[in-house]
């Protein structure tokens, strides 16, 4: 049973026998995640005073180089990562190729990949709007040993053992999953630690929330146009409202707490939408239905997707089940 005020430390340690590997090194993964995204979380709650302290030049008062927050954000979790013996290899939005790491004695006997988007959302770090961290953990599949290979990152969503984000909100949270559900844990900052605070999430089954880019109205195919002019239409309990942050992680956390659907349809100007498979489609999908909830590209499911490459982008559609259904369904008309 879930008690009050579990830390995330003693829920990783009591649910790891539930894990399919249970060696210990899941747990220990998700640990070093967890320890990243504290840090991570500092340099972005001081995003603003960064900006006041190096805005004589491109040094900061220590001398270092200012950084882009995405990238010191992909630097923290990398660093985290590679230091634990666990991961043999990385892959992230913000490198073009995926990252060899070896292990103890220079050797590649590690286990997990790891896939991420350090820093969802970064345009709206310069306006005080909340981002997120997104993250993937499959088993390789090459044979222990050998250095990883590009086959071992791509490996279709339904592979996952392990994907969640963290969202830098007006408080701080670890959403994550196993497998066995989805459960949230909220930052306390003085004392940093996370407490589980939204045991077992479930996604509504239906919603009244639509979240997409409508300023892309024009380029969306017709099934997406006639599916927004029903989301607008005045029947039932529709008009639906319409919310878009534009950060990934905060749009569907909100819907996943209130009900709602989040797109990123192709449009005439993006063949394949514009988010990417590996880093932010799958983890999301994986966490959504383990909550409930569903996530396509239009016509099929998005975790059932053989990736061909690292950076490749998908249409999205990912929410509420019973919304997602019927976007589905005017995309098939
Ligand atoms: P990232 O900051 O990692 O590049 O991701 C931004 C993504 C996603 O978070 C968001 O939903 C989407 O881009 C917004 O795109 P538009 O500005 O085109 O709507
Ligand atoms: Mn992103
Ligand atoms: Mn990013």
């Amino acid at each position: 049973m879930t008690q009050p005020h579990q830390t995330l430390g003693e829920y990783i340690i009591e649910n790891q026998k539930t894990f399919q590997y249970s060696s210990g090194e899941l747990s220990r993964l998700i640990n070093s995640i967890r320890l990243a995204a504290k840090v991570v979380n500092h340099e972005v709650n001081k995003a603003g005073l960064v900006d006041i302290t190096g805005a004589y030049g491109e040094t900061n008062v220590q001398g270092e180089d200012q950084q882009k927050l995405d990238v010191l954000a992909n630097e923290l979790f990398i660093e985290t990562l590679i230091n634990r013996e666990i991961v043999c290899g990385i892959a992230s939005e913000e490198e073009d190729d995926f990252i060899t790491v070896k292990g103890h004695n220079e050797n590649h006997d590690n286990k997990y990949v790891v896939l991420m988007d350090p820093l969802d959302g970064s345009s709206n770090i310069d306006v005080n709007v909340s981002v997120g961290t997104i993250f993937s953990i499959y088993r390789r599949i090459t044979p222990a040993g050998e250095p990883v290979q590009l086959k071992d990152f791509l490996q279709p969503g339904h592979q996952q053992v392990a994907a969640g984000y963290i969202i830098y909100g007006t408080s701080t949270m670890l959403v994550y999953t196993t497998g066995h559900g989805v459960n949230g844990f909220t930052l306390n900052p003085a004392i940093g630690t996370y407490y589980l605070s939204h045991p077992n999430m479930q996604f509504p089954e239906s919603g009244r929330i639509y979240s997409v880019n409508e300023g892309n109205y024009i380029h969306f195919p017709i099934g997406v146009k006639k599916y927004i002019k029903y989301c607008q239409e005045e029947e039932g309990d529709r008009p639906y409202t319409s919310r878009y942050i534009g950060s990934l992680v905060s749009d569907i956390h909100r819907n996943m707490i209130k009900g709602g659907i989040y797109m990123y349809p192709k449009s005439s100007k993006a063949e394949n939408g514009k988010l990417r498979l590996l880093y932010e489609c799958n983890p999301m999908a994986f966490i959504v239905e383990q909550a409930g909830g569903k996530a396509s590209d239009g016509f099929q499911r998005i975790m059932d997707i053989q990736p061909t490459e690292l950076h490749e982008r998908v249409p999205f559609f990912c929410g509420s089940k019973k919304m997602v259904e019927k976007a589905e369904e005017f995309m098939s008309k």
